[in-house]
């Protein structure tokens, strides 16, 4: 009766001290690289293990949205900034303005080239914009999104992109 109880017992334990070897086996024979800063700054050469392959930080780096990518976003949130406020939903014109704040700012931190422009563009452009989503006047808000797709697109001119010109689609987007 008692060697019946023992024996699970003590087989148990050897799997698990069996199991415990062969994660500790498995961790040695995959070292970590480390990333060591360096005089210059931290080593952006050394790939550094993710869960789907190792990457430097200079790859990670590279990979992050650049500004042809928060333009695109910036021109499917005003489109629909601007059919949302005039079918009166507010709230959601409000949002696609947060969200496009948002993208900015990724901008201004992946492209720090054009972060001087894209600051004026906010206090001159958005921010008057955002002070008519949030009076919820359609006449004022009208008035402002015009000047401000001109202020884009002026953008657009200066820094030698004067092909690149933002025009309002005619017709509504499918409203989320
Ligand atoms: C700081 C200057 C600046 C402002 C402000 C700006 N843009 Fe741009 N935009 C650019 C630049 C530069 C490009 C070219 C992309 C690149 O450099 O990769 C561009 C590209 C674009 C593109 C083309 C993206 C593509 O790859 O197909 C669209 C669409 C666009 N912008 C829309 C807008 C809209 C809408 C606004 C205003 C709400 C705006 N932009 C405001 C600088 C600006």
């Amino acid at each position: 009766m008692e060697s019946k109880t023992i024996a699970p017992i003590v087989i148990s334990i050897v799997a698990i001290i069996i199991a415990v070897a062969a994660l500790n086996a498995s961790y040695k024979t995959t070292p970590v690289p480390q990333v060591t800063p360096t005089a210059v700054g931290f080593d952006n050469k050394t790939p550094i293990p993710t869960t789907h392959n190792s990457l430097t930080l200079d790859q990670i780096a590279g990979i992050q949205p650049g500004l042809g990518t928060v333009m695109m976003e910036y021109g499917n949130r005003f489109y629909i900034m601007y059919y949302a406020a005039k079918s009166g939903n507010w709230e959601l014109a409000q949002y696609q303005m947060k969200e496009a704040l948002e993208i900015q700012e990724v901008g201004e931190t992946t492209r720090t080239g054009r972060a001087a422009n894209l600051k004026t563009f906010e206090a001159s452009y958005l921010e008057p914009l955002n002070a008519t989503l949030n009076a919820k006047d359609w006449n004022t808000f009208q008035a402002a999104y015009n000047k401000t797709i001109d202020g884009c697109n002026g953008c657009h001119t200066l820094n030698q992109f004067p092909y690149i010109t933002y025009t309002l689609p005619s017709s509504p987007p499918n409203i989320p």
